[in-house]
């Protein structure tokens, strides 16, 4: 399958698991749950929350994860800091790159924002170096701003 139709498909079963649902923290975990499930060669998958101006582990699928983040540092605090979606090709060349799990070698970090309030951070890391490209960052964040709509 072309990673078009993979995030078509993939956007239509998130939103089938959220529709009726507005509770962030299950939508969270099943958006993780799905995305950790059905993406290749990705070891962790999940969220972090903006709490008292850090970022606090949220619903998630892989391996245990530092629990809270600093805005500003890491990938994921600097997505939670610029609002700009982080995609890095080689973590290990990201300066502060916070390394959870040491088979992460790419990473995907996307902004939650709902009317310009910072909600927290999609998190997606892979073993496979430059394993995100455009397509997985608009089908991501496609994800996302699905996810977003069920913030009431
Ligand atoms: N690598 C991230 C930290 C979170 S873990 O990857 C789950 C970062 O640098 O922000």
């Amino acid at each position: 399958m072309d990673k078009h139709s993979f995030y078509e498909q993939l956007n239509a079963q998130a939103f089938s698991l959220i529709e009726g649902e507005s509770d962030l923290i299950a939508n969270m975990a099943n958006i993780s749950a799905l995305l950790f499930n059905q993406m290749d060669d990705v070891n962790w998958a999940g969220f972090y929350l903006y709490k008292e101006e850090q970022l606090v582990l949220g619903p998630f699928q892989g391996q245990p994860a530092c629990i809270r983040i600093p805005m500003g540092k890491g990938v994921c605090g600097t997505a939670a800091q610029t609002r700009i979606t982080q995609r890095i090709d080689d973590v290990h060349v990201f300066e502060g790159h916070i390394a959870c799990d040491a088979a992460s070698n790419s990473e995907i970090v996307i902004p939650v924002v709902k009317n310009d309030k910072l909600i927290g951070v999609l998190d997606i890391d892979s073993p496979v170096f430059a394993r995100f490209d455009e397509i997985d960052e608009k089908g991501l964040s496609d994800v996302v701003a699905n996810l977003v709509t069920r913030i009431l």
